[in-house]
């Protein structure tokens, strides 16, 4: 008699298991495409194309303030890739003063915070556009910061440095 519910037991077992595996899922893993719909009074998530305004001294801090906000995290104050997060375990991203990055056109740097890039999430959904061209600007200045030579420096303030 025992020996009889042993395979009935494993019999119910077996057709629950296939029952639920054969249960309609609720919500099947797709990744998002194309542009997600905007809920009214945020920040756009992607724009309509934009161009780089020209860099002025407030673009520039603009763009300071922000890449301290939303990139420092991981890209460092110096853009060099080791920021707290990345100190923590994050792979690491890789230096803004490569001879890629610092060939790659302003445009790049607006695109990744965009879409993301690899690893990188998109920061387009809390990053609004202007402030976008801003943050890229400030990296590009940045990145002349680490490689400046005595050209940068106007003929009047060269003396400056004597
Ligand atoms: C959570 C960490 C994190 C934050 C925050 C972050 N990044 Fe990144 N970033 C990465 C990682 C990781 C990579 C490398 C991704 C890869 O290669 O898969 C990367 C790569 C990049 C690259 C290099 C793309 C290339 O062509 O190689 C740029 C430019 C960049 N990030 C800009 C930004 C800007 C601008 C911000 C702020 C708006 C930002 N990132 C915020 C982690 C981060």
């Amino acid at each position: 008699m025992k020996g009889a519910l042993v395979p009935i037991a494993m019999l119910v077992c077996l057709t629950a298991c296939d029952d639920m595996s054969n249960q309609a899922k609720q919500r099947h893993y797709a990744p998002a495409v194309g542009p997600a719909a905007v809920p009214s009074n945020t920040v756009e998530y992607l724009d309509r194309p934009s161009q780089a305004p020209p860099v002025t001294l407030e673009l520039l801090e603009r763009g300071q303030e922000r890449f301290r906000i939303y990139c420092t995290p991981c890209h460092s104050e110096l853009g060099d890739g080791h920021g707290m997060v990345v100190q923590r375990g994050f792979p690491p991203p890789p230096s803004y003063h490569t001879e890629h990055l610092r060939q790659a056109p302003v445009q790049h740097f607006y695109d990744v915070m965009t879409q993301g890039y690899g690893a990188m999430y998109p920061f387009a959904d809390r990053v609004r556009p202007e402030d976008r061209w801003a943050i890229a600007a400030y990296i590009r200045a940045l990145q002349r910061s680490q490689n400046a030579t005595d050209g940068d420096i106007s003929a009047d303030r060269r003396g400056a440095l004597e």
